[in-house]
């Protein structure tokens, strides 16, 4: 009998150990928590309301991006993010552009598309598409870790959208570059994609050239 309970026992605490590496590994693809209100800058003991303010986006609105552009609040631009977990991009999307299919290994990415009609859409891990067509006031939620993309369809108007992270340093992997151009053998690039090394010497040049 107390045999018994030893064996249960035992079970019952590799099922927390296994439960415990599982929850320590998502941990990990976050941001550290940090044991402080705030993290201070290097060699500096105090910081006031300065520190705090980002004003690297007061005339991004003025502008008008002749691709696609992106630009980061995260925490290179505004140290002041740092150990707080969140941070924002700015997406300017000139007539039919697009960012191409990509992950953001650290971070759940909220999209609030401010003007203009988006396109956009993740695939989850059973290769379900979710896709959307949005328009100007739309929040669109994309899931840590899956690929997604933006297209703005629209042959005449502009988009544009706010991107905040659940990390300080929400880092894209972009899904043609980071196949195609990053040196993995042709011939393993056509078996995986059931194609031949023609066609994918084709693709490589188009994503270098362009
Ligand atoms: C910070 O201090 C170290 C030595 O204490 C010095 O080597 C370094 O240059 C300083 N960095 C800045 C940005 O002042
Ligand atoms: C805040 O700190 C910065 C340097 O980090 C300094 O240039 C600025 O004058 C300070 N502002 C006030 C109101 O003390």
């Amino acid at each position: 009998m107390g045999m018994t309970m030893t064996l249960v026992q035992l079970m019952m605490m590799m099922i927390i150990l296994v439960l415990a590496l599982a929850t320590s590994k998502r941990v990990l693809a976050s941001d550290p928590d940090i044991l402080s209100d705030y993290l201070l800058p290097q060699n500096s003991s105090t910081v006031n309301a300065t520190y705090f303010t980002y004003t690297g986006f007061r005339e991004i609105f003025d502008q008008t991006p002749e691709t696609f552009k992106a630009t980061k609040a995260s925490m290179v631009e505004f140290p002041a993010l740092n150990g707080q977990s969140v941070s924002y991009t700015v997406l300017q999307f000139p007539p039919s552009t697009l960012f191409p299919p990509h992950t953001r290994p650290d971070a759940t990415g909220l999209l609030f598309l401010l003007a203009g009609s988006l396109e956009v859409g993740f695939i989850d891990t059973k290769n379900v598409l979710h896709t959307q067509k949005l328009q100007a006031g739309d929040i669109f939620i994309f899931p840590k870790g899956l690929i997604h993309y933006q297209y703005n369809s629209d042959p005449q108007l502009r988009a544009t959208a706010i991107a905040a992270f659940g990390s300080a340093s929400a880092r894209a992997v972009t899904v043609p570059p980071s196949v195609f151009t990053s040196g993995v053998d042709d011939v393993i690039l056509a078996k995986s994609f059931k194609t031949d090394v023609d066609t994918i010497k084709k693709i490589k040049d188009g994503l270098t050239t362009s």
